[in-house]
């Protein structure tokens, strides 16, 4: 935890032009002086049993490899990547912190740009540094106006999700003055670069899908503000935000803003293990988020639910996914981590009763649809029993869909939300020592044979 003793704390504070500015490192996980015993062929093998702050002892198989073995575990179910200071989850009970703080508090309490900066920093900053923080991320916000010439080159019709990997990656060729990853006050400025311009790039991923003019960012107003304004407003007539939407998408950006070592994020990690520069790590990662099993599964819950079509239909869908010769799954259910309610989606539901009151659309046909499957599912004995419940992205679907968003916008809207959480960890990692991420294989393919030339096979 920032502020604990640990080996590595390596919290840096520098002058950043007139600003102040920390990026915080990471932690050495401690030893907890246990030792686990492997047995193979009669030789015992002594591996360091570790402990952080929260959560299980590890087990160090890092030696491993020089007494000529490799672990396997295909999906990474039982392995810890890396140290991490940023995010604890408690999957069992339900629990999500960031930097020692309980979500549930942070949703009430705080706002987005205030968890960016506790995700970045390690602490929540004072009103001072909440305010300059604040106005630095106003003041990053627009997109070099070339950029607007590359959106031009894609189809009206491509997927946002397609769009955001290509822009996010080209900014690389646009910011060239802050690309140095060994330099403190380059991987700051990219920091505030992406979170201030992921909203516009969102944006204007749809206004081009729509054919209407990019609306350039407000620093008049605030960051959910702002998306909003960029999304719906035209030239021709200005988008008057509703508070209760604009608090709304605020609280999607926020309770997405980090999940500790997801796929996303560990694509994030391990592309920038190599040395690739940040925007290059974060269009990785958003090409990652893109999938149905992880950020695409909000576009998904709304999809499937136009599948299933009428209430009606809600129990032969159940069916199918209880079926295991059936690949169907209630997409918004179920989590690698969370074996109870996702902390994130009982904020969610909360969100969404407010939104769908506020815009009185509670009697919508699709949301009504939503709100009988959650009940069969979390009483059908299939998913009690598998621990399955809903997730964060099963609610924000439906909030989205009732703010008029649509539903190619959802993984992006996903990730311009995870972005700090993605910066944040690959700070860490750059910023203590590590090394390239170079997973090895069971190798189950043909063993070596010699070539049989063409005129021969
Ligand atoms: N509907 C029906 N059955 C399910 C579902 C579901 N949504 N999710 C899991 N199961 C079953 C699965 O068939 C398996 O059954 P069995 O043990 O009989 O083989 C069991 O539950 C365990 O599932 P798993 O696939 O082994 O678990 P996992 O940890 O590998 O996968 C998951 C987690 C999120 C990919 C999966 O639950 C899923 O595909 N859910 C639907 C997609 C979704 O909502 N994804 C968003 C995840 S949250 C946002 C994010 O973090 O990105």
């Amino acid at each position: 935890m920032p502020g604990s003793s640990g080996d590595r704390q390596e919290v840096r504070q520098e002058a950043v032009g007139r600003l102040e500015f920390i990026l915080a490192g990471g932690h050495m996980t401690d030893s907890t002086g246990k030792t686990a015993q492997l047995t193979i062929d009669g030789k015992t093998i002594d591996l360091p049993v570790l402990s952080g702050t929260e959560g299980p002892d590890v087990i160090d198989v890092g030696k491993l490899t020089s007494e000529g073995y490799f672990t396997y575990d295909p999906g990474f179910v039982s392995t810890a990547s890396c140290d991490s200071d940023i995010t604890y989850i408690d999957g069992g009970a339900g629990v999500l912190l960031h930097r020692g703080y309980p979500i549930e508090q942070l949703a009430e309490q705080s706002d987005h740009l205030e968890l960016c900066y506790l995700l970045l920093n390690g602490d929540l900053p004072n009103r001072e540094e909440k305010d300059r923080f604040v106005n630095t991320i106003k003041h990053h916000t627009m997109v070099h106006e070339q950029l607007v010439q590359l959106f031009r080159g894609f189809r009206r019709d491509a997927h946002p999700m397609a769009i955001m990997c290509g822009v996010t990656g080209a900014l690389s060729a646009f910011y060239h003055d802050s690309l140095d990853i060994d330099d403190f006050h380059h991987r700051v400025v990219t920091a505030h670069r992406l979170i201030a311009k992921m909203p516009t790039l969102a944006a204007m991923s749809y206004k081009y899908s729509q054919g209407q003019p990019f609306m350039y960012p407000r620093n008049d107003l605030d960051y959910a503000e702002n998306f909003l304004h960029m999304m719906f407003a035209t030239p021709c007539a200005d988008y008057e935000v509703n508070p209760v939407i604009a608090r709304a998408m605020d609280r999607i950006f926020l309770l997405h803003a980090d999940h500790e070592q997801n796929a996303s994020t560990s694509t994030v990690r391990l592309a920038g293990s190599t040395g690739a520069n940040p925007f290059a790590c974060i269009a990785a990662g958003i090409a990652a988020l893109w999938g149905p099993a992880h950020g695409g599964a909000n576009e998904a819950v709304l999809n499937m639910l136009a599948e299933i079509g009428d209430e009606k239909n809600i129990d032969k869908y159940v069916k199918k996914a209880k079926d295991k010769d059936d690949p169907f799954r209630i997409m918004g259910f179920g989590h690698r981590v969370y074996k109870n309610y996702d902390p994130r989606a009982k904020v969610m539901q909360q969100t969404c009763h407010e939104v769908l009151g506020e815009l009185g659309v509670e009697d919508d046909p699709i949301l009504k649809m939503a709100q009988r499957l959650e009940k069969i599912a979390l009483e059908d004995e299939y998913f009690v029993e598998k621990k399955l419940y809903p997730n964060v992205d099963f609610y924000s679907g439906i909030i989205l869909k009732a703010i008029g968003i649509p539903t190619e916008m959802f993984t992006v809207i996903f990730a311009t939300g995870r972005t700090p959480g993605w910066i944040a960890h690959w700070n860490e990692m750059i910023s203590g020592p590590y090394k390239i991420g170079r997973p090895r294989q069971l190798y189950r393919g043909a063993t070596k044979r010699d070539y049989v030339p063409l005129d021969r096979r």
